[in-house]
């Protein structure tokens, strides 16, 4: 039975909620404000919090704060008063699961409660399937073993089977749509369409008419009605690729569809109800582009209900080798070359170098090299240039003066590494060095998700 704590300073409101609740089979413990929440929360933890946002003298955004501290596994609901969206989206903002607005109808409530602990489920048991996953490299046809593409896989299963929307983000050829493919064929949708659209590649003023169709006569040159991609779609999935690209109308519209399932063709005032699963990719910072306002906050957070990140290649080289593999397996059956193997100082340039063109880059290369060579084995040799020029970019000295087009972040990760490997490790040793502290050392160690890699060392 799913545990929710019920925080409200108005007695009727916590009477008639929990009584609602208790009803509907929940286990409910009341607190009359904030402060008797934060005792409770201290003591046990709950599966969902709901919480009223204007109390004394600690009110629901503490609430909410607080709660996501001692465990950001738990999900917060909160409850805003009529008229109060921007605090809502604050909310959400802060970690907050969603917000309902007072006065409510039941069923409406009822279904977001039932959404917040579906998702609480959700990720527990994707915790659990992480576990599960050591030892499988592969799942579909997606490689990788590394602890972040576990996650990922472990991820996509699980909201493979909901309908709820994902957001994918990652750099460019990190297998946005891949995963994107992954979910579609492991949901109930994977025997109707699977739509894509590039919304980078489609002028702004083509966008909405592309997505939800117009009417004829709706602007100058639609000379007759037209379907849009949303009802293309209709009982399957729509993968919105580069969903940062979209124009501010047709995040309006987006919007509109995630809140109450419906669509408006442009011209035309009639709703049309389409039963559509939403994903989407991006490999720009939305949240930069909420602070440039050219992206909305609200559709930000109703289609960031399930966040993938696919993380960099350079960030889990544990999978260099394996995918190399891979795509050898791959190209030799296309090709029909006898090549066995990729050498082991081949493997490791590869796991080297830092692929900014990430896992396409790498396909590439693997692909080039099998055309190219006519020996039974990959060497150093079969690749390009710029690849073997630095063979471990982050250990070898020679290479400092090719900074080449990297950020500053970049050269400090690596400076970093590359201490880090000169002395074998030893954080204090390295920090001292480097001429910070070693709190400084491991939180930027975190940052840059170098951590995870001096564990498996
Ligand atoms: N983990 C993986 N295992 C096997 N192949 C992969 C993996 N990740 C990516 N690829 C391959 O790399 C190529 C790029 O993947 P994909 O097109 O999904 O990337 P993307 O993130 O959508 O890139 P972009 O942002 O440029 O659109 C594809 O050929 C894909 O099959
Ligand atoms: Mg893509």
């Amino acid at each position: 039975m799913s545990d929710i704590l019920l925080v409200d300073d108005e007695k009727s409101v916590r009477l008639t909620i929990s009584l609602f609740l208790k009803k509907k089979g929940y286990s409910v413990e009341e607190a009359a404000n904030g402060d008797e929440a934060l005792e409770k929360l201290k003591t046990r933890s709950f599966d969902l919090v709901i919480t009223d946002l204007k109390m004394k003298p600690i009110n629901g955004m503490e609430v909410l704060q607080q709660t996501k501290k001692l465990n950001p596994m738990m999900e917060v609901l909160v409850m805003t008063a009529f008229g109060t969206v921007e605090s809502g989206v604050e909310a959400m903002r802060l970690g907050a699961y969603d917000y309902i607005q007072k006065p409510f109808e039941k069923d409406e409530f009822l279904m977001i409660v039932d959404k917040a602990l579906e998702r609480k489920k959700l990720l527990t048991e994707v915790a659990q399937l992480h576990d599960d996953l050591q030892d499988k490299y592969r799942f579909e046809n997606i490689i990788g073993k590394s602890n972040e593409m576990l996650d990922v896989f472990a991820m996509v299963s699980k909201v493979a089977t909901t309908s709820s929307t994902v957001l994918i983000s990652g750099e460019s050829g990190t297998g946005k749509e891949l995963i994107a493919r992954a979910i579609h064929v492991n949901s109930r949708r994977k025997n109707r369409s699977f739509i894509t659209i590039n919304c980078g590649a489609l002028p702004e003023n083509l966008q909405e008419s592309e997505l939800f169709g117009h009417v004829r006569g709706a602007f100058t040159g639609a000379i007759k009605d037209k379907r849009g991609l949303f009802q293309e779609a209709n009982g399957g999935t729509l993968f919105l690729d580069e969903v940062g690209e979209t124009s501010l109308p047709t995040q309006v519209k987006l919007l509109r569809f995630l809140q109450d399932g419906e669509i408006r063709r442009v011209g035309d005032n009639e709703p049309i109800f389409t039963d559509v699963r939403l994903l989407a990719a991006t490999n720009q910072d939305l949240t930069r582009l909420i602070k440039e306002s050219r992206f909305r906050e609200d559709l930000y957070y109703r289609l960031n209900v399930i966040p993938i990140h696919i993380p960099p290649l350079r960030q889990r080289r544990d999978d260099i080798p394996l995918l190399a593999d891979h795509f050898l397996q791959k190209f030799t059956e296309r090709t029909k070359k006898k090549i066995n193997s990729i050498s082991p100082d081949a493997i490791k340039i590869l796991t080297g170098y830092d692929w900014p063109g990430n896992v396409r880059e790498l396909e590439n290369v693997v692909e080039r090299a099998i055309i190219l060579t006519n020996k039974t084995v990959i060497t150093p040799e079969d690749l390009p240039e710029t690849i073997r020029h630095c063979e471990i970019p982050y250990i070898d000295e020679t290479c400092e003066a090719d900074f080449g087009d990297r950020t500053l972040e970049r050269l400090e990760e690596q400076h970093i590494l590359s201490t880090l490997e000169r002395y074998s490790w030893n954080q204090k040793k390295a920090s001292e060095i480097l001429g910070i502290s070693t709190t400084t050392l491991w939180r930027k160690l975190k940052t840059y998700g170098i951590e995870a890699k001096r564990k498996e060392e």
